[in-house]
């Protein structure tokens, strides 16, 4: 079987989360992890890395910023149409493996979008961890995005917000993400975080994790980088001697720390 061939699916859901943002569900079933990827592929535009954001056997979401060639594309699909997706790619986080944790999920822009899959699991699972804790940062209030969802983990999880300019009605912390995890008491025991968002995020909240005493074992990250294949072929992601691709996206800290692009 071709492995770059995708499968032609029906969207069955579109929702506008932000002016550049949109969240699509597709009509693909299977068995994945959060924290793994797709490949999306419209014809005479080409593919784009997509981040699973859901946490079903029968459906999969994904939220697409427009920002080129492919995603400005998708944004024009509504529901009924066609789109062509290969995979589910990656390793993704074991959640089984957490169980009995205080999870940390930190997420900033986008980045919140691969973190989602992690807290939809926790909400079908909510006893299977000490506690969950989710922090989460926007450039701004217009700039949030998964509100409906925001609301339901507020009455389920511990959630921090914070956006880099507020508005008047803006109820939340502002400033950025780490001003949030320095005002919390963070439980390094038997704890794990889980971050994504643009890399100087990433250096500075791990600073801050690891100021609170957590292991460089003790925390995982999502990696982006430029993908082609997305099946450890062409080696367009590669990080010193890693398949971003194939070995990650997630990695933890200690495993990656020491590598040169
Ligand atoms: C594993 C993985 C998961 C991802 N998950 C998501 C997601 O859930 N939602 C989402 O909106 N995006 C996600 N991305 C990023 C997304 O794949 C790119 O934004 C997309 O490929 C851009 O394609 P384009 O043709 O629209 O843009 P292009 O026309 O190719 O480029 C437009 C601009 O975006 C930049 N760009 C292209 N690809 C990337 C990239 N990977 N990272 C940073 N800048 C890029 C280009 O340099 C250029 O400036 C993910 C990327 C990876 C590798
Ligand atoms: S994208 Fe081709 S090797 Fe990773």
């Amino acid at each position: 079987m071709n492995p770059y061939k995708p499968k032609f699916v029906k969207i069955i859901k579109v929702e506008e989360m932000t002016s550049d943002i949109r969240l699509f569900r597709v009509d693909f079933k299977c068995r994945h992890r959060p924290g793994q990827f797709i490949e999306v592929f419209l014809p005479h535009y080409g593919e784009a890395p997509m981040s699973i954001c859901s946490c079903s056997t029968q459906y999969l979401e994904m939220t697409v910023r427009a920002v080129g060639n492919v995603t400005n594309a998708i944004h024009k699909l509504n529901v009924g149409d066609t789109i062509g997706i290969r995979g589910p790619y990656g390793n993704g986080y074991d959640m089984k493996s957490l169980k009995g944790k205080h999870l940390y999920i930190i997420g900033g822009g986008t980045g919140v979008a691969p973190l989602r899959g992690i807290i939809k699991y926790a909400e079908q699972h909510p006893k299977d961890f000490a506690s969950v804790n989710i922090f989460m940062g926007f450039r701004n209030p217009e700039q949030v995005f998964f509100k409906e969802d925001i609301e339901l983990w507020q009455r389920m999880f511990n959630v921090y917000l914070t956006v880099d300019q507020p508005s008047k009605a803006w109820r939340h912390c502002c400033g950025v993400i780490t001003t949030l995890l320095e005002k919390q008491k963070l439980i390094n025991e038997n704890g794990v975080a889980m971050t994504c968002g643009p890399p100087v995020m990433i250096k500075f909240v791990i600073k801050s994790l690891n100021a609170a005493g957590f292991r460089n074992d003790q925390i995982f990250m999502s990696l982006e980088r430029l993908m082609r294949c997305g099946i450890g072929k062409c080696g367009h992601c590669m990080v010193s001697n890693l398949y971003v691709c194939k070995d990650g996206p997630v990695f933890r800290y200690d495993q990656v720390q020491d590598k040169k692009e």
